[in-house]
Formats: C-alpha cells, sequence, structure tokens
C-alpha cells in the first residue's frame, strides 16, 4: 500500500514548529525531520538539562538547523502561559508530549494526571498559541493520539481518578480526549473562518521512553522491540499531519500496517465513533476550559 514517506516531506524553510516533548522519543524524531527539511524548531520541553543535551544531538543531525528550546511544563499552566507568550509567530504547534501509565495522582484543576498533562496542558497551549498560529503560513495544529483511544470513553463523573482508578484506562481517556480536542478545534476553527487547521495522528506502537513508569517493561521491551515501530517510524504519521499538502483539517493519520499497529509509511487511521461525536466533544471543550481557566474564544460550530 503506497503511502506517506520521509521523502515526501516538503521544503520547510521559513516555518517555524513548536514541538513538545522534543527532547525524546517520537518528539526527537519529529524535530530531527522538521529540521533536516528546513524548519526553525522551538523544543517544549521541561527539563532545560535533558533539552539541551537532545539540542546537541539534534544539531548533529541536522547541521546549521534553527533550534531553540522553550521551556515548557505542561503539568503546570503557569508555565503553559509563559511559553505561550513568548512566541508571537508560529506555522505549526506539533502536541506531542505525554505520559503513560503513571500512577493515580491529580494534576490542573484536580484532573487525574494523565488527563492534566496529555489533554489539558496540551489544550491550554494550542488555546493560547491561535494568535500566534493566525500570522503563520498553512498553520497547523497538529494533536497525537493513540489506538489506545479505541476502547476509551470520557467519564466526566470522574476526572479526577479517585474511583476505580487503572492506568490503562485513564491513559486511553487522555488519549480519546486528544483526538476529540482536535477534531472539535477543527470544526471550530472552520466554523470561524480561521486559516488555521487542527490535524490529529498517531504513531502506531513504538519503542520509546513512554513505558518508564512501569517495572515490567524494562524486561518486556527488548524482546517486542523487534515487532514495533523505531521511535522515528513513530513520527511519520504527526509529519504527514504537520506537512502534507494533501492533509486537511479533521484528518487522523497512522501507520499504514497491521491494525496501525506498526508500518514504514503513514495514511488514513480510523477514529472511534466516540472521538467523532460533536456533542462529547462540545462537553470536554466547556470541561477543558473550566479545569484549566484558558478560553480559546472559539463557539460551537452550530
Ligand atoms: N510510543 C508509543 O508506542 C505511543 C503509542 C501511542 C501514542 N503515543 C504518544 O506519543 C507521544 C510521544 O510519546 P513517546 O512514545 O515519544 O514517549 P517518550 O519517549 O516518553 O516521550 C515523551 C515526551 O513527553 C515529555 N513530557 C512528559 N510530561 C511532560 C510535561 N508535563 N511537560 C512537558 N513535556 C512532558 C517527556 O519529557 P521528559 O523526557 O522530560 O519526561 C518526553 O519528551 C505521547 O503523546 C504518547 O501518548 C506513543
Amino acid at each position: 500500500m503506497n503511502g506517506f514517506t520521509f521523502d515526501d516531506i516538503p521544503d520547510q524553510s521559513g516555518r517555524t514548529a513548536l514541538v513538545t516533548g522534543a527532547n525524546t522519543g517520537i518528539g526527537f524524531h519529529i524535530s530531527e525531520m522538521l529540521a533536516k527539511n528546513g524548519a526553525k524548531v522551538l523544543m517544549g520541553c521541561r527539563n532545560r538539562e535533558k533539552a539541551e543535551d537532545a539540542r546537541q544531538d539534534l544539531l548533529k543531525l541536522a547541521p546549521g538547523a534553527q533550534i531553540e528550546i522553550v521551556d515548557l511544563d505542561l503539568e503546570d499552566i503557569a508555565s503553559v502561559r509563559a511559553a505561550a507568550d513568548k512566541i508571537d509567530s508560529l506555522d505549526l504547534l506539533i502536541n506531542n508530549a505525554g505520559i503513560m501509565w503513571v500512577p493515580q495522582a491529580t494534576g490542573t484543576g484536580g484532573a487525574e494526571r494523565h488527563f492534566a498533562v496529555n489533554h489539558l496542558g496540551h489544550f491550554a497551549l494550542a488555546s493560547l498559541l491561535l494568535p500566534a498560529l493566525a500570522k503563520g503560513k498553512d498553520p497547523r495544529v497538529v494533536v497525537q493520539s493513540s489506538i489506545a483511544h479505541r476502547p476509551a470513553t470520557i467519564d466526566f463523573e470522574n476526572l479526577s481518578g479517585e474511583h476505580d482508578y487503572a492506568r490503562q484506562k485513564f491513559y486511553g481517556q487522555s488519549k480519546l480526549a486528544n483526538l476529540m480536542f482536535a477534531l472539535e478545534l477543527d470544526r471550530r476553527l472552520r466554523a470561524a473562518g480561521s486559516p488555521i487547521s487542527s490535524i490529529a495522528c498517531h504513531p502506531g506502537v513504538a519503542k520509546t521512553e513512554l513505558t518508564r513508569p512501569v517495572g515490567w517493561a524494562k524486561l518486556v521491551m527488548p524482546i517486542a522491540a523487534p515487532l514495533l515501530n523505531t521511535a522515528k517510524q513513530g513520527a511519520l504519521p504527526a509529519l504527514q499531519a504537520a506537512t502534507d499538502p494533501e492533509a486537511k483539517g479533521g484528518d487522523y493519520y497512522g501507520p499504514y500496517g497491521f491494525m496501525e499497529a506498526t508500518g514504514s509509511t503513514s495514511g488514513r487511521a480510523v477514529a472511534t465513533a466516540t472521538a467523532r461525536d460533536p456533542l462529547l466533544a462540545a462537553r470536554l471543550w466547556e470541561v477543558s476550559k473550566d479545569m484549566t481557566g484558558v478560553d480559546p474564544g472559539l463557539p460551537p460550530a452550530n
């Protein structure tokens, strides 16, 4: 099956991209390929030391590229505001950072941590950057979801995760929220006549540091790794969403392979009916506004 490959990335000269979680895993390779194709890359990272090490590694892969670090902790809305305040104009926002299978704890607005970091932090960041993106050329918001969204629902009565906490369930809920937000953002941007597109993607299953909170993963990963996408392969759907001239707002991309889990090319992925439900998405939007105190200023599409 044909699909989007690294060779299909068009020249990105003159474009500026903010990539969250750029210091490792999939975000590192999204940054690498954007930089190699001429984009200026802003690395949105929470740990300055790790980010600087990664920046040096990126400069070895893309000599002469413009790569800067923007301090960003998605768990802290004040940090998200400070990061957004530093950016005047932007062409690409890649909401990629994430945590998986962490123990129960609460963060922003009393939300459970997966929801707080993976969804609410990115909801706030995208909302605050809409004015900067509106000044960009073919501006896009790209949101990293997961095949873990498939069995998930949003449990609006238990967003704190204080009842029946299960790590897989709450990770899946946060990745469903990512996808619902991406699609709802695009509906609202279209209705408002905005030049910005919102496009979703997922990396399949890739070998990265995402399993670090899980002890047994250290034993299983070396055995499973040959069956998984590499972190670089996992970056391809996000790169398609960010750069493919054919990609449109509201699209969803993933690996072109068995069950969308692996594959060395990227193409259209399948979002569940729940992910595409505009009523649920509108409710998620309101809850996200309340929990973050950030209003994207976009009314519902109809
Ligand atoms: N790997 C997979 O198979 C897979 C599958 C489906 C979806 N995804 C999604 O892909 C995205 C990237 O994950 P990955 O696999 O590349 O994992 P990873 O190697 O663990 O990278 C995650 C990145 O997110 C950053 N991050 C975590 N919490 C943050 C916070 N509060 N503020 C700012 N940055 C934060 C991490 O920074 P630190 O290094 O400082 O912790 C790191 O840069 C995630 O959204 C994940 O849900 C991955």
